[in-house]
């Protein structure tokens, strides 16, 4: 169907989780849905749908960086017309109220990258879907998650040379942490009119160099996936 995408039209279901690894893809898809069927596996950049509590689902990964996730997030939207796109991901912590753990919900992304400079000018500012935001915020605190409803920087850069002081003042301006993709997801998602929400667990501190152990990954890992997959039942 596409270069990167073998799956047939219709095998995507509306909704589609975006982990950024492969392997963590086939892990929700075998964890967490029913009846997954894998439907992509080119560049073995894995795509699976099947159901979660009877709704229908795709999970779909997009590699790292802007440039990557672009490329499947552009064709599940233009090709594929999925309507809702969760990004489950991880993230550094750019200041020091946000603990590893801490969830983040990326109300907006500033970015380094220069990728939408030709099309969305005037600095434009990506953001979330409300609707798929405050939901996902509603359930992350009945369940009890310290979660941060904030901005993000969607760097295309993972070794910077300068630690925290590489995003100068950034964190004094709402940015809580640094991912690699939501400000491609929500360019992409706002032009094709369609929901999007990044969702990400905070793994490295660059304030503190703490970083969360392999046994609170996993666990940060399935609580996220699980407020991801609730957030897009009623949508
Ligand atoms: N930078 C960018 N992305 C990340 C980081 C980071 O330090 N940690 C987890 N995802």
């Amino acid at each position: 169907m596409t270069p990167h995408n073998e799956a047939k039209l219709g095998d995507y279901a509306d909704t589609v989780l975006l982990p950024g690894d492969p392997l963590r893809a086939k892990w929700i898809a075998e964890n967490f849905l029913s009846d997954a069927k894998l439907v992509n596996e080119v560049r073995n950049c894995l795509g699976y749908s099947g159901t979660w509590k009877g709704k229908p689902i795709s999970v779909q990964a997009t590699g790292m960086g802007q440039p990557s996730a672009a490329i499947y997030i552009h064709e599940l939207l233009d090709v594929y017309k999925v309507k809702n796109l969760i990004r489950v991901g991880t993230c550094g912590g750019l200041h020091d109220k946000v603990k590893v753990r801490d969830v983040i919900i990326a109300m907006s992304a500033a970015t380094d990258s220069s990728m939408n400079d030709g099309f969305a000018p005037y600095h434009y500012a990506p953001f979330a879907d409300y609707e798929l935001l405050s939901k996902s915020v509603e359930l992350a605190s009945q369940r009890g998650f310290t979660t941060h409803v904030a901005s993000v920087v969607s760097s295309d850069v993972f070794y910077v040379p300068d630690g925290v002081k590489s995003y100068g003042d950034l964190p004094n301006h709402g940015v809580l942490a640094v991912e690699m993709e939501a400000a491609a997801l929500y360019t992409l998602a706002s032009r094709f009119d369609a929901k999007a929400l990044a969702i990400c667990t905070m793994t490295d501190c660059l304030v503190t160099g703490e970083q969360i152990d392999a046994e609170q990954r996993q666990t940060s890992l399935e609580e996220m996936v699980e407020l991801a997959l609730d957030t897009a039942l009623d949508i």
